[in-house]
């Protein structure tokens, strides 16, 4: 009986939860016994050295010392997509010889987004292979014909087994192939199932070699799986030269696409895209789309300036309180940290004098985008107060800063473009940290801790007992 990692495909000598190899829980499984005798299971340190060989330069050959400076900048060789936002991640356009993976939920217009930029390239003249492994060559006519008049420099091969997509490619030596998906191709003579993890490994390899070689640039499309890695051996990320993520909420227009990793660029751009009845539309003001079905004056809600990459969005933070009988109250997150919400719910009770303790609490954020960024803290629980009181934070207001477990509210980075958009939109003010220096066409109110933001919004246990009637901050 022999065992090997599913992610990184490293052996082990026995069953063990934690892969030695590449660190991942509960990937270490019994190899069944036809994959052993062709030998897929390989040592780790063969696993590495394949990792390390994949990106070598064009057909592996011994390369020369050459000077710095009189290497070729990537800048002058990119092509434009042709899709704005997707340059816009990709740092300006796609790289000649680079291999992308463009990983996301089924659904949610990796095909689409992909075919768009395809028949932008074919227009502006570049050859262009679209490897449609998943669906047939009418089933992708059929999403064209949505995006507009198709050009003929746009070839489509749909196919799913791997000599013939490379023999293919090989001979109409395209400027960009699209493989879609990585994990419907496969190589009939080597073993595994299509999907498998050796099956995937092995095609991403053979794909990079012809990169490589030829200058194409390479797509390739990837599912994910729940928990949002892309499914397949983690070699693959390692392999490729840009992991893009494609995300959004199902039932919400609004689609980010992110850089994971860019060896050709900047990481921290997002792109910003809206699925509509003709394809994927560039959004050009996401704050006001994100905030276009607000109720003003509804409670447990506050608008929060976040930033995604170099770029201010406003989003709505909702937060619902609600008497329960459950023994232990549920603290629910919808997209962002469950584990932060927890710890800002007790900061409030401690340090902000609101009792949420027995009473079940949920958070979420409008319009599918998710919170990494500290900033929306202070926005968390002014609107959790809100939602207690059953008193709402004025809608032309917003709330920004990071709470740390003293209830101190923090600093958060590139504060005055944040302000700026939410003052264009045409917020009134802000409550903000108290080092925020002053911003054009907004009022500030500057706060120390959690008790000073919920007394400025008019939300602290006093506001409560009084009633509605007390005047108090001008905050309408
Ligand atoms: P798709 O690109 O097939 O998603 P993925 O390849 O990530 O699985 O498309 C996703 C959804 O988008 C699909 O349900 C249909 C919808 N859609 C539109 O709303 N408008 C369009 O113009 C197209 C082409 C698709
Ligand atoms: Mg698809």
């Amino acid at each position: 009986m022999r065992f090997g990692c599913e992610q990184c495909g490293a052996e082990a000598p026995k069953w063990v939860g934690r892969c030695a190899e590449c660190g991942e829980w509960g990937t270490v499984v019994e190899v069944p016994a036809e994959l052993l005798e062709a030998a897929t299971i390989r040592p780790a340190g063969l696993v590495e050295l394949e990792r390390r060989g994949a990106s070598h330069s064009p057909g592996n050959q011994a390369a020369t010392p050459t000077p710095l400076a009189e290497v070729e900048p990537v800048a002058a060789s990119r092509r434009s997509t042709g899709v704005g936002e997707l340059d816009r991640v990709l740092s300006g356009g796609l790289v000649p010889g680079s291999v992308t993976l463009l990983g996301g939920e089924p659904g949610v217009g990796k095909s689409t987004l992909l075919l768009q930029a395809l028949v932008a390239m074919a227009k502006a003249g570049a050859r262009v292979l679209l490897v449609a492994a998943e669906e047939s060559a009418a089933q992708v006519r059929l999403r064209a014909e949505r995006l507009g008049d198709l050009p003929e420099s746009l070839l489509v091969l749909s196919e799913t087994s791997m000599p013939y997509v490379l023999a293919h490619a090989a001979q109409v030596a395209p400027d960009v192939l699209v493989v879609d998906s990585i994990q419907t191709v496969h190589d009939p003579d080597a073993p595994g199932v299509p999907g498998s993890v050796t099956q995937v490994r092995d095609s991403t390899h053979a794909l990079v070699r012809f990169a490589k070689d030829q200058g194409t640039a390479v797509l390739l499309v990837g599912h994910v799986t729940k928990d949002g890695t892309i499914a397949g051996p983690r070699v693959l990320e390692h392999v490729v030269d840009t992991v893009l993520h494609f995300e959004g909420e199902r039932n919400g227009a609004l689609r980010l696409l992110r850089a994971l990793k860019h060896r050709f660029g900047r990481t921290d751009e997002i792109g910003l895209f809206e699925m509509t009845a003709s394809g994927l539309g560039e959004v050009e003001d996401a704050s006001a789309m994100l905030l276009a079905d607000r109720l003003p004056g509804a409670c447990g809600s506050v608008v929060v300036p976040m930033l995604e990459g170099s770029r201010p969005l406003l989003v709505e933070v909702q937060a619902l309180v609600a008497v329960t009988n459950a023994p232990v109250p549920r603290r629910q997150a919808q997209a962002f940290d469950n584990g932060r919400l927890a710890m800002l719910t007790a900061v409030l009770g401690k340090r902000g004098g609101v009792p949420v303790g027995m009473l079940d609490l949920y958070a979420s954020v409008v319009g599918g985008v998710r919170l990494a960024d500290t900033g929306a803290d202070l926005g968390v629980i002014l609107a959790t107060a809100s939602s207690l009181y059953d008193r709402p934070f004025s809608s032309s207001w917003v709330a920004l800063g990071e709470v740390g477990l003293g209830g101190e509210v923090r600093a958060v980075p590139r504060v005055a473009q944040r302000l700026a958009e939410a003052a264009r939109i045409g917020f009134a003010g802000a409550i903000v940290p108290q080092s925020t220096p002053a911003v054009d066409g907004i009022d500030l109110v500057r706060v120390v801790d959690v008790q000073e933001a919920l007394d400025a919004a008019r939300l602290s246990e006093l506001d409560r007992c009084y009633g509605k009637s007390e005047p108090g901050l001008q905050l309408v």
